[in-house]
């Protein structure tokens, strides 16, 4: 429901003794509806979530402020059991600042663990959609049956968000998405739908474009049904850039300019996704890598493989290249590496789940050639932290992946040269909401003959459902048989289980 009357709001409020909102202004036909980005949840803990919002009656102005004039807001929230908001557990009114394009990011406290809620904000004398979040078990609980979805690249123009949709469909206690939420590029002659303007380089550009995907009511649905786990890949800020290297030249940007582009980004990145405060944005750079633990049963690290690596060797693309396996190569960077390491020796959840972003597991071609922007381009890497958790006894690594375009489950192991190695861990890739188009329905494994430890490929743009218990993880790929045409239904094309302290994919 896109209105309620303040009239309704305010009664909800009343209802509980004691807590009553008070009009913030009176509702006026005159004033445009403020929520057009609806709202989204993230970042759950067993007692708090992260409510969000940013208003913009008119998300496409080039100006990136979304029709809303130089000046503050008052916002108000409110948190309860039902979606009727018979009765508050918390309230309260934040400012949505127009340095912030508008934008609020809530921490609701004081909240049930393992718990439903419904959240809805009023601004301008306007209520907003409602959203449905939760918060995670007890940290000395397992907690209830947990299903988590995850996703990445939605290319705009390549088709409609009907595997947001479908995600939302399927009611998920938590939704990761691993990057590529927006496109940077500019406006294609011909495409399904249009990005507005040129490719996107000032705070206000990233401000529009963020805009204009939010505006999405498919997207805009699978953020209201879960809180989200979030990490930006490439695309939020410019395609393969590495760290403060760029990997094109247009538009032509000097150092300067670069670096305002990508402190743009990241601030843009920060006002529109539901992040905790602690993870804004400073100067050219945003905190993002973090653990999320889900009681005992699982601990998302959640990885940001952009911002600190070492530039992709050997200038890139698909290539057989030595440089690849130096040692003082990192992807996540030595800061993060050790952080990782340290927390896989904690043993802070059942399943250690890592969220990031480009494809683990070696994928080398007939002629021995592998992608340098993967972890194929950092294998000293990779191989620290695959023997890193080996060496501290997790007993169940589990990678999750976006970025290809493609549905991969893959192996992990000891010695990717020897198929007989040891089995030490287990990923899952996830497909394009959209980006690459329709897809095929091809799932013959791109390179198994090299690499057999690859499992599944699927073509099909989609996302993957998992449902997560102490016995095992169970991986649905989920498809879509067409972007370019609204509605399609998802179907299942292929489920694998991962059993408890028996790395690696079970066919079910
Ligand atoms: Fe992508």
């Amino acid at each position: 429901m896109n209105r309620l009357s303040r009239r309704t709001f305010v009664l909800g409020g009343a209802a509980v003794a004691g807590v009553v909102v008070a009009p913030l202004q009176s509702a006026s036909a005159a004033v445009p509806f403020p929520f057009q980005l609806g709202v989204a949840s993230g970042e759950p803990d067993a007692s708090s979530v992260v409510l969000w919002t940013r208003l913009a009656p008119s998300p496409l102005n080039a100006d990136g402020q979304g029709g809303m004039a130089n000046a503050d807001v008052a916002v108000d929230w409110q948190v309860s059991t039902t979606s009727s908001f018979a009765s508050l557990v918390a309230s309260g009114t934040v400012t949505a600042k127009y340095a912030a394009a508008h934008s609020v990011h809530v921490v609701a406290g004081g909240l049930q663990p393992d718990a439903e809620y419904y959240y809805r904000f009023r601004a301008q004398g306007h209520i907003s959609p409602v959203g449905r979040t939760r918060t995670a078990p007890a940290l000395s609980t397992v907690g209830r049956d947990f299903v988590m979805a995850f996703a990445s690249c939605a290319h705009y123009e390549s088709g409609y968000y009907t595997a947001y949709r479908r995600m939302a469909d399927d009611r998920p206690d938590l939704i990761l998405h691993l990057g590529d939420y927006i496109y940077e590029d500019a406006a294609t002659a011909g495409s399904l739908r249009q990005h507005v303007g040129s490719e996107i380089v000032t705070l206000a550009d990233y401000r529009r474009r963020y805009a204009q995907y939010k505006s999405d009511p498919d997207l805009q649905a699978a953020h209201a049904i879960a809180p989200w786990l979030v990490v930006p890949d490439d695309h939020e800020v410019e395609n393969n850039y590495a760290n403060m290297v760029r990997a094109d030249s247009s538009p032509a940007l000097t150092t300067a300019q670069w670096t305002a582009r990508r402190t743009a980004a990241y601030q843009a990145y920060y006002e529109n996704m539901p992040l905790r405060p602690a993870n804004i944005n400073s100067g050219n750079s945003i905190a993002l890598y973090r653990r999320v633990r889900w009681g005992q049963l699982a601990v998302f690290h959640m990885l940001d493989t952009r911002q600190f690596r070492n530039d992709q060797a050997c200038g890139d693309g698909w290539k057989v290249c030595s440089d690849a396996d130096l040692a003082s190569r990192s992807l996540p960077g030595t800061a993060q590496e050790s952080w990782l390491l340290d927390g896989l020796g904690q043993h802070l959840g059942q399943w250690d789940i890592i969220g990031q972003q480009v494809f683990f597991a070696r994928q080398y071609d007939a002629s021995g050639a592998s992608n340098m922007d993967a972890w194929d381009g950092y294998r000293a890497s990779r191989a620290r932290i695959q023997q890193g958790w080996v060496d501290r006894g997790v007993r169940n690594p589990l990678v999750l992946t976006g970025d290809v375009h493609a549905s991969w489950a893959n192996n992990l192991k000891a010695d990717y040269a020897n198929a007989n190695s040891a089995t030490i861990g287990t990923e899952l890739v996830c497909t394009s909401i959209t980006s690459g188009g329709n897809g095929t329905a091809d799932t013959a494994i791109p390179n198994a003959g090299t690499n057999p430890h690859l499992k599944f490929y699927s073509n099909r743009r989609g996302y993957v459902r998992t449902k997560i218990t102490q016995a095992q993880v169970t991986a649905d790929f989920r498809g879509v048989s067409t972007v370019t045409e609204h509605g399609a239904a998802a179907s299942t094309l292929k489920s694998f289980a991962i059993l408890d302290g028996r790395p690696g994919l079970q066919a079910i």
